[in-house]
């Protein structure tokens, strides 16, 4: 159905925390926990092509030469707010990377996406930039985000949800052929409101109780 730059995991562990997690009865504690490990495994199966390179180390036991990561330096860039409950899950994992934040809102008329914050390192075209945010439904967000990522010198980008409607998956891979997608599952469709069906409802409002 898509190509193979679009990969979904479907590791046991990642489907179990995620199916929790969509349920309506999960609290709002335990709901950040589960976003939070399901991120950690997302961000380990998006690195799963980093270069390595061998260096010398010596055990207690024997000197040898062991893999360590080569390579670009990463960057974690979240989209405002609710890809901020995966940050510590990848941060976790990753905790060198540097941390961006976009912001974006859709404007009432035009219905496209307008930034209202951008704050990203300045080397970004040194950098693996991997864009993170829970919820890919039209995808119209995550499109913009990474076109301004691209303006601001990123080249090397990936993009990773925990969950997405066909239509975002679409969206994107037509925008950004060049840029990969890592996500837990490919729900049915949009809904009349936007709102990815069955998905997990509203994921900022439930990382952050604002409901
Ligand atoms: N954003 C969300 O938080 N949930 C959806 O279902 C779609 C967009």
């Amino acid at each position: 159905m898509f190509d193979s730059q679009v990969h979904v995991v479907t590791h046991p562990l990642v489907q179990h925390k995620l199916t929790l997690a969509r349920s309506q009865d999960t609290t709002t504690d335990n709901f950040r926990r589960l976003v939070r490990e399901i991120a950690a495994m997302l961000a380990y199966e998006a690195t799963r092509d980093l270069p390595t390179e061998l260096v010398d180390v010596t055990t207690p036991v024997a000197a040898c030469r062991m893999p360590i990561l080569a390579g670009k330096k990463l960057c974690l860039v979240s989209i405002l707010r609710a890809g901020n409950g995966m940050l510590d899950g990848m941060i976790d994992l990753l905790p060198n990377a540097r941390v961006g934040h976009i912001g974006l809102y859709r404007d009432p008329a035009t219905l496209e996406p307008v930034e209202y914050y951008f704050k990203v390192p300045d080397d970004m075209a040194e950098r693996l930039v991997i864009v993170v945010d829970p919820m890919l439904a039209t995808g119209n967000s995550a499109a913009a985000a990474l076109t301004h990522l691209k303006r601001a010198g990123a080249t090397s980008l990936k993009l990773v949800n925990l969950l997405a409607a066909p239509e975002g998956v679409r969206t994107v891979r037509a925008a950004h052929p060049d840029v990969p997608i890592t996500l837990a599952a490919i729900d049915e469709r949009l809904n009349d409101h936007g709102y990815i069906v069955p998905g997990l409802g509203d994921a900022g409002d439930r990382i952050f109780g604002t409901k």
